[in-house]
């Protein structure tokens, strides 16, 4: 596997070292999310055709400096400020209001977005129905983004979901606002004991009218995007979230709904497996992790406040505090059998700088036995031991290396 240096890019090309021009090439989070995608995402950005988001929503979280100015985004994929052909696919859960703001935020015009019929929709809703679950989790709550991204997904998976095609179509929309309406009224208020104080009217009023908007976006994502890479275009598939968030092979059920796992490609656009040649993993030398869940190298101590200020851990999307702990190496080989990495970025080694002594998990102790793998089961996970080796630590300033 290739190596890539967190502060210069500059040894890498988009044909790759064998000489090979190849147009699919994804970026994938190898840990818990938040591990510096975005720097990596941008850099590639800004020389592909195409930059195309598979999973998730405005629960993940980027920030751009544009012209001096600080941009925070959450759905767009990054591409935005180069101009880039921008595609939204069937896999994400798509917030016409929060895609307003941030065109507004970027004086839209001129984004060339396409958005796949099959995308499915945030509606009010689901983000009442993300606080008041959570809130009925008790000290179970999952820590999600309160974006309503669960909530989306799921209608998804009971096929009661509103997609793009029917915000941009007035009629099918009504109806089926008005059918979900009182199901999802009563839930919040009847099962959850939670308040829901918007009308039917306000809502389709409020997405009918973004929907009008946003209609000329409509375009079959997973042609186009099948197509770009027949004509040899650089289409950049651009994860959210990291690997052990997967709803499957995450540390279910502290994960979230999407798959953000490479083979998440595939299904959140419509193209076949084969056709992303090249999947860079992304992951800090230490671990990070925002919301509840098993972390087996957390450090909670005063080591762990350091490192938490040292590396400027806080979320983007929510501003949570993020915990911290050593890197995981079980985690890491878990994470590359998953996502089949070509190649791995190793981000903010910058951040161990004078931390002393440094812990590397590189197995666990489980139920007695050791093991090199992340374990498969919730329960096995709660049981696991890191064993640590030792390094010596480094003091020098790592912005020079090559
Ligand atoms: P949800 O995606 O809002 O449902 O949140 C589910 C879990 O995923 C929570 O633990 C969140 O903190 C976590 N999560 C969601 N998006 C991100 C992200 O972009 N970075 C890191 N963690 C995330």
């Amino acid at each position: 596997m290739k190596q890539l240096f967190p502060v210069s890019f500059k040894n890498f090309s988009f044909p790759n070292s064998r000489g090979l021009f190849l147009p699919g090439i994804a970026v994938i989070g190898a840990q818990f999310g938040d591990e510096g995608k975005g720097k990596l995402t941008d850099f590639l950005a800004e020389k592909a055709d195409y930059v195309v988001r598979f999973q998730g929503g405005n629960n993940a979280g980027h920030t751009l400096v544009v012209d001096g100015r600080q941009l925070k985004l959450h759905l767009l994929p990054s591409g935005v400020i180069y101009k880039k052909k921008l595609m939204i696919g069937a896999g994400v859960a798509l917030d016409p209001r929060v895609l307003e703001e941030e065109l507004e935020l970027l004086d839209g015009d001129g984004v060339d977005l396409v958005i796949d019929p099959r995308t499915h929709i945030i509606l009010p809703w689901h983000n009442v129905l993300d606080e008041v679950m959570e809130s009925a989790h008790g000290e179970k709550h999952i820590g999600t983004t309160k974006r309503g991204i669960g909530p989306c997904y799921a209608d998804r998976a009971l096929r009661t979901g509103i997609r793009f095609e029917d915000l941009v179509e007035e009629t099918r929309l009504k109806e089926k606002i008005n059918a979900l309406y009182p199901v999802k009224k009563s839930i919040i208020e009847n099962a959850y004991s939670g308040k829901f104080t918007h009308s039917p009217e306000s809502i389709f009023s409020e997405y009918a009218r973004l929907g009008k908007k946003f209609a000329h976006y409509l375009g079959d994502v997973s042609f186009k995007a099948g197509e770009a890479l027949d004509q040899k275009k650089t289409v950049l598939f651009e994860g959210a979230q990291g690997a052990f968030l997967d709803l499957d092979f995450g540390t279910y059920p502290y994960v979230t709904s999407s798959h953000p796992l490479s083979g998440g490609i595939a299904i959140g656009v419509g193209i076949s497996v084969n056709r992303v040649e090249r999947v860079i993993g992304v992951c800090k030398a230490y671990t990070t992790r925002v919301g509840e869940g098993p972390f087996p190298t957390e450090l909670t101590d005063g080591l762990g406040s350091r490192l938490r200020d040292m590396g400027a851990e806080f979320g983007t999307t929510t501003g949570r505090p993020r915990r911290v702990g050593w890197l995981d190496l079980p985690m890491l080989r878990l994470s590359q059998r998953l996502n089949g990495f070509t190649e791995l970025a190793v981000t903010k080694l910058d951040v161990l700088n004078g931390m002393g002594k440094l812990k590397v998990a590189v197995s666990y102790t489980c139920f007695g036995k050791e093991v090199k793998f992340f374990p498969y089961s919730d329960h096995s996970v709660q049981h696991a031991k890191p064993k640590y080796v030792e390094l010596n630590g480094f003091e020098f300033n790592t912005e020079q290396i090559k």
